[in-house]
């Protein structure tokens, strides 16, 4: 039977592959229902955006991923979510002049820089979503920001109980809270796109299905679904 809207079945493990690929073949099995999140301490092959891979030393970063029975078309409302729903934990630990927010299409940054991936994925054979976040807590890749910036208390599974309770505190409708939250939009960006070309403009707008629009630097308005976003000055 499905739980309940307001329970969450959590499992842990110490150690797996990736929180992804298990949760993925588990739904393909029909071992899991709607909102089954799992946990470890440690990846040995974590997955990240754009097949790149999501490394950690062990025990010191929140690694998860959640199983949402939604249709597909669901699956970049239920991303941005579980974005939305990191930025929330975090701003909680600061307050006042809280600097957590998004970076298209969504990584939570912290200070300006990243703190957070979130990585959606769909099988072909079963119905749902696997929404996998990789938070940064007490470790970071050289020039990456982690929780313990701001507060060193904080447990990875202390994170991702207050995660759960945000993403429940979402509302409905969440597309207005993550135009607010996106500090990419008004922003002067170069969109790095795969065979190294770069492009430059102004992130104006973000679209229906969650494509970045820019007005490029000859004028042209174009769309993106993928790439990487860096932040260059405000374009005011
Ligand atoms: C990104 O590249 O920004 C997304 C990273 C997503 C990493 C998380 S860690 C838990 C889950 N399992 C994975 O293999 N990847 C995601």
């Amino acid at each position: 039977m499905a739980p309940t809207p307001s329970i969450w079945e959590l499992r842990e493990v110490t150690e797996t592959g990736s929180t992804n690929t298990d949760l993925l073949q588990a739904a393909e099995a029909g071992e899991i229902a709607h909102r089954t999140v799992l946990r470890t301490d440690h990846q040995t092959a974590g997955r990240g955006r754009l097949d790149r891979r999501w490394d950690a030393p062990a025990g010191t970063n929140l690694l998860a991923s959640m199983y949402l029975d939604m249709a597909p078309s669901k699956a970049v409302d239920a991303m941005h979510r579980v974005g939305l729903a990191v930025v929330e934990a975090v701003a909680e630990l600061e307050p006042t002049d809280s600097t957590v927010g998004l970076k298209w299409p969504n990584d939570v940054l912290l200070h300006g820089t990243k703190l957070a991936g979130v990585l959606a994925q769909r099988s072909t054979t079963a119905s749902g979503i696997v929404v996998g976040f990789g938070v940064n807590v007490g470790w970071a890749p050289p020039g990456a920001a982690r929780v313990h910036d701001v507060d060193t208390s904080v447990t990875p599974a202390g994170l991702l109980q207050r995660v759960l309770v945000a993403f429940d505190a979402l509302p409905d409708d969440i597309s207005s809270a993550y135009r607010a939250g996106l500090q990419t939009l008004g922003r002067r960006v170069r969109v790095e796109l795969p065979g190294s070309v770069n492009v430059f403009g102004e992130a104006v707008d973000v679209d229906a299905n969650g494509r970045l629009v820019v007005r490029l630097d000859d004028g042209l308005m174009r769309v993106f679904d993928v790439g990487d976003v860096v932040h260059l000055r405000s374009a005011s």
